[in-house]
């Protein structure tokens, strides 16, 4: 069969990002049959939609050509000021237009996020999964890996905690299995 094609995305852009080693890990935890590629939201400028016609920007452009060819997306996010933070909203807006062209439609998806503090992000979890549903995305069912405390579980840009690992791969497995099945239909 062939594989299942992963996009994460969501990241933040600081170097040494806890959400951008997440992404790293989750890499090497997908399970067999599937690959995670990731896509960095850097240099996506703010949303304008007096250009999504005319000049959408090479970025933005990059960004949907890569949500088209993949069969699940796997967001990780950090949780800023209680929500998803505003470069990954902002990315999800122009990849959903022009609303004929929304490169989120029948794609699952499924989210990670963390926090130093010791919610995990559950915040921008439960907003993402609003957007998800704004956007077109298949939220799927299942375990949501929430990595609290993501300073103590994170080292040398990789996820070091056993149970966090083992919950990554839970997640991967569940959304490679939905991929299958949407890919049949
Ligand atoms: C603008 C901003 C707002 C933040 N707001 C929250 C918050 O609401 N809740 C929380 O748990 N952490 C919050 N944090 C802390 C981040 O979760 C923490 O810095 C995290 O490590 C950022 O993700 P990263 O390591 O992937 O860059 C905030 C950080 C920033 C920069």
């Amino acid at each position: 069969m062939a594989k299942i094609r992963i996009l994460g995305f969501g990241a933040s852009l600081r170097k040494g990002g806890f959400s951008t080693a997440i992404l790293e890990s989750a890499k090497e935890l997908v399970p067999e049959g599937a690959t995670l590629e990731t896509f960095s939201l850097e240099g996506i400028p703010a949303f304008n939609q007096d250009i999504e016609n005319s000049a959408m920007p090479k970025r933005v452009k990059a960004f949907k050509k890569a949500i088209r060819g993949a069969d699940a997306l796997l967001i990780v996010t950090p949780e800023y000021n209680y929500s998803v933070p505003g470069y990954l909203k902002n990315a999800i807006d122009w990849a959903s237009r022009p609303d004929a062209d929304n490169s989120f439609i029948g794609k699952p998806a499924s989210v990670m996020s963390s926090s130093d503090g010791q919610f995990g992000g559950i915040r921008a979890s439960l907003h993402m999964r609003q957007i998800m549903l704004g956007s077109g995305m298949h939220a799927i069912s299942g375990i949501e890996v929430k990595v609290t405390n993501a300073d103590e579980k994170i080292k040398n840009g990789k996820v070091t905690d056993k149970k966090i690992i083992g919950q990554m791969k839970k997640q991967l497995k569940n959304l490679t299995d939905w991929a299958i099945l949407m890919k049949k239909k």
